[in-house]
């Protein structure tokens, strides 16, 4: 089995287009995967990563295999990777570098197997791309392994700018973290508030809801929403008593400072940011600020980041407040539902309180002991 050039083209135009559509990278590496496999008419076919530093081999995707470790100098995809070289190998329980852990593991038998070195932009190998078992107990060619190589390429191109993505990803969220807990120190508050804040919100979102990413996405941006703070005067900010009206107004304006601060970029983490520390303090009947807005016109981040946010500033000291029991926490919001508060909101807070609460105790700040 074997395509001509045409077919071969058009096999890889159709794939690449659907590829590129695809955003979800778990889905996005089981469809490369597939292109492998299905460009040889093979059964299977594996993408490994190599992790240098501890010396393993690891499957990122496996068409219904879970993740597998083996030694880095393991196995023919572990020859292959050492030396840097394609192999073909036609019978695969004649060669005695073949690992037979993972068909013995799986139930699964390996006769037929070709393995490609993938090398990263430094042109060290990153990794191997296996396929097993030519369909039809066929034998695979050179043939068969000059179009695995076309496809390879492509593949660990791929793969490459996912990492980097996912890398950039990452550094954004720790990034943002830190600023949330760079601005709250200024009020006095700790690294634990801006946790105990994303942890609520996550358990919010999740029950309301929201789709992972956007759960992730008001996990991590939430620690921001005080940002606008960071303008406010110290002698109001870190008042030990009630402010007075022209205090409270100042202190109000916190939500458009932090507005403005992120509004302009582009990302849609920073864009969310923006979103939460302007709404963070509307209220569901209206009555909030800055903007008075209500119900579902308050993004739901807002809506969120509303209740963890006064759950919070309840149960924990203030330089203004003692932090209150639990319980007085709760009737507060429990009151509130539909005026402060989205009433399903409050409907969840209340089913996962306990959880709620085990979030306060664990991540208590050391002065609320005294
Ligand atoms: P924060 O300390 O993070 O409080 C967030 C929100 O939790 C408050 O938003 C309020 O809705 C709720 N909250 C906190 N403590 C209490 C309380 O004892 N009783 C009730 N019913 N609700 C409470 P709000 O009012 O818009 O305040 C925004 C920020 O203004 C507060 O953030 C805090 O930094 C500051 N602030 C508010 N009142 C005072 C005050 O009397 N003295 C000082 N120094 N700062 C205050
Ligand atoms: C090997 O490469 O020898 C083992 C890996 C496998 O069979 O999938
Ligand atoms: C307080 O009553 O001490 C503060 C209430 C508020 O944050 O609005
Ligand atoms: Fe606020
Ligand atoms: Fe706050």
């Amino acid at each position: 089995m074997q395509r001509n050039s045409d077919e071969l083209l058009s096999f890889i135009f159709e794939r690449i287009g659907q590829i590129a559509m695809l955003n979800d990278n778990e889905k996005l590496l089981v469809a490369l995967a597939k292109m492998g496999r299905d460009i040889v008419f093979a059964d299977r076919c594996t993408i490994w990563i190599l992790d240098k530093e501890k010396k393993q081999l690891w499957s990122k995707v496996s068409h219904g295999l879970k993740s597998v470790f083996i030694p880095s100098d393991s196995g023919i995809v572990g020859a292959s990777v050492q030396e840097g070289k394609p192999i073909i190998l036609n019978d695969v329980y004649q060669d005695e570098r073949f690992n037979h852990d993972i068909d013995e593991a799986s139930g699964y038998k390996t006769n037929t197997m070709m393995v490609i070195p993938t090398y990263n932009r430094e042109n060290e190998v990153m990794g191997a791309i296996q396929v097993i078992n030519k369909k039809d107990n066929g034998l695979f060619t050179q043939k068969d392994l000059d179009h695995l190589m076309l496809a390879s390429t492509y593949i660990s191109e791929t793969i490459k700018s996912t990492f980097l993505l996912e890398e950039i990803d990452a550094t954004q969220r720790e990034i943002l973290h830190i600023i949330g807990i760079m601005g709250e120190s200024r009020s006095e508050e700790t690294a634990l508030h801006v946790k105990r804040v994303s942890k609520y919100a996550y358990i919010l979102a999740k029950e309301y809801g929201l789709s992972e990413e956007m759960c992730t996405t008001v996990r991590d941006v939430s620690p921001l929403h005080d940002i606008g703070k960071i303008a406010i005067a110290d002698d109001v900010l870190k008042k030990p008593g009630k402010l007075d009206i022209e205090e409270k107004e100042h202190m109000m304006t916190h939500v458009e400072q932090g507005y403005h601060m992120l509004k302009d970029s582009k990302g849609i983490l920073l864009q969310a940011a923006a979103t939460v520390a302007y709404e963070h303090h509307e209220k569901y009947d209206g009555s909030g600020y800055p903007r008075q807005l209500k119900g579902e016109e308050i993004h739901i981040f807002g809506r969120i980041v509303a209740l963890a946010d006064v759950f919070d500033a309840l149960s924990s000291n203030r330089v203004y407040k003692k932090a209150w029991e639990p319980q007085r926490a709760q009737s507060l919001i429990k009151e509130e539902r539909g005026k402060h508060f989205d009433p399903k909101l409050v409907d969840i807070f209340m089913e996962k309180r306990t959880e709620f609460f085990a979030i306060a105790e664990e991540l208590k700040d050391v002065y609320n002991e005294e």
